[in-house]
């Protein structure tokens, strides 16, 4: 490889080399639970994760994954994880203790608005203040001085909401607290927070990054002193310790998706764009949100700060109420109801109005819900085609 590859050339080769075993010049799945121990084990650490020992101090698969993602995400270090929220919830559990103060974006997936809404506060004394994070006044006035992490989810899940990482990440450093960043959505291919000042990044790699729709992952990317502390940090206590191993098929799996990452981001973000063009110039449609529309709140900041496009998720809502939504699910035939996103096929899920994290959403998502729309790799044609017919048959025609 060059000295800085691309990271199209960094998808294909980066984790991967020949196998000194069998020749293969794919890396195999080491299915191993235990791996030989040196000749004089006795002064081994058995929570250690530096000489191959057992899979939950980390395997072979695992480790050739994480070496993927930090050249990706143009890190120092990686630890991957059984789930994005073993991930999410690793970076908390590594790098607070009790009395110590968070700082969030509100709009956040769901298990991490658990996590600081409840589980946090309840379990470990840890407490947290959910804010607009587009909004940098109220991020630096929610600042404390026991505040020590500044957590930011771009583009937010489900509402798209843009934050400027590099601007979070100056208040943040200012107040000595660390910046960690969600970027799911966006993956390294549209988004690397590290370069623009966060010191760790997460991920669902049950997302995009694996693509497929079949294999469950999460990792923590660190750089800097601080991230790569904290990534160290988060193999010893939240893999080790606690257990949030990946499995080492999964790992394989999410490596293989991978490599085609960067030319699936460019179909996922062609696809959107064209499904939001087409849904908001419909009357039946009440609104759309999707960055790379001029009507996005932040679509200047999104234009600035995502590269090669506007990510593959957009969130709107057929007008009428709740029965209405349904019936125009219902009424897919290529889109697919079911949770999740990323995956190859589209995927739709309807959210009521008065959903728990409703009040942190614009007025039009309670008005009429939201219906989470993660854009897939069919042909936008057939897309389009889709939702016309299902809008008609829950609204009539257009
Ligand atoms: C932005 C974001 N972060 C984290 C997660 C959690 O990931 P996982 O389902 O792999 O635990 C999700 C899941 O939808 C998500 O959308």
């Amino acid at each position: 490889m060059s000295d800085s590859p691309h990271l199209a050339t960094l998808a294909v080769h980066a984790g991967n080399a020949v196998d000194a075993g069998s020749g293969a010049i794919r890396r195999p799945l080491v299915m191993a639970n235990s791996y030989a121990l040196p000749d004089d084990p006795s002064e081994l650490s058995w929570s250690g994760t530096g000489t191959p020992l057992y899979t939950r101090n980390g395997g072979a698969n695992q480790g050739w994954l994480e070496e993927k993602l930090a050249a990706l995400e143009g890190g120092a270090a990686a630890v991957a994880l059984a789930s994005g929220m073993a991930a999410q919830h690793a970076v908390f559990f590594a790098a607070l203790r009790s009395g110590d103060h968070v700082v969030s974006s509100d709009n956040t997936y769901v298990g991490t608005y658990r996590l600081l809404s409840e589980l946090l506060p309840g379990k470990y004394g840890i407490t947290a203040t959910l804010v607009d994070t587009s909004d940098l006044d109220a991020v630096a006035a929610a600042i404390r001085p026991e505040t020590r992490v500044v957590h930011v989810e771009t583009p937010a899940n489900p509402t798209t909401r843009i934050t400027d990482v590099a601007a979070v990440a100056e208040l943040a450093h200012a107040a000595g607290a660390l910046v960690s960043v969600d970027s799911t959505f966006a993956t390294p291919v549209l988004q690397r927070p590290l370069g623009l000042g966060a010191d760790v990044v997460v991920h669902s790699l049950t997302k995009y990054i694996n693509g497929h729709g079949d294999a469950m992952g999460g990792a923590v990317v660190g750089g800097g002193a601080a991230g790569t502390a904290l990534v160290d940090a988060i193999r010893r206590e939240a893999m080790v310790n606690v257990g949030g191993a990946i499995s080492p098929f999964n790992a394989w799996l999410i490596m293989r998706g991978s490599v085609t990452l960067p030319m699936r981001m460019r179909a996922h973000c062609a696809g959107a764009q064209a499904v939001a063009e087409f849904l908001e110039a419909d009357p039946r449609v009440a609104y759309v949100a999707y960055p790379g529309l001029a009507s996005h709140p932040q679509h200047d900041l999104a234009a600035r700060t995502l590269d090669g496009g506007f990510g593959g998720m957009l969130a709107f809502a057929v007008r009428g109420d709740s029965d209405t939504q349904n019936r125009f699910v219902a009424a897919l035939r290529v889109i697919t109801s079911a949770v999740s996103l990323g995956h190859d096929e589209s995927l739709v899920v309807h959210v009521s109005g008065d959903d728990e994290r409703a009040p942190y959403y614009p007025e039009e998502f309670r008005r009429y819900g939201h219906l989470r729309f993660s854009v897939g790799l069919e042909d936008p044609r057939d897309l389009v085609a889709d939702l016309d017919q299902a809008l008609t048959a829950a609204v009539g025609p257009g």
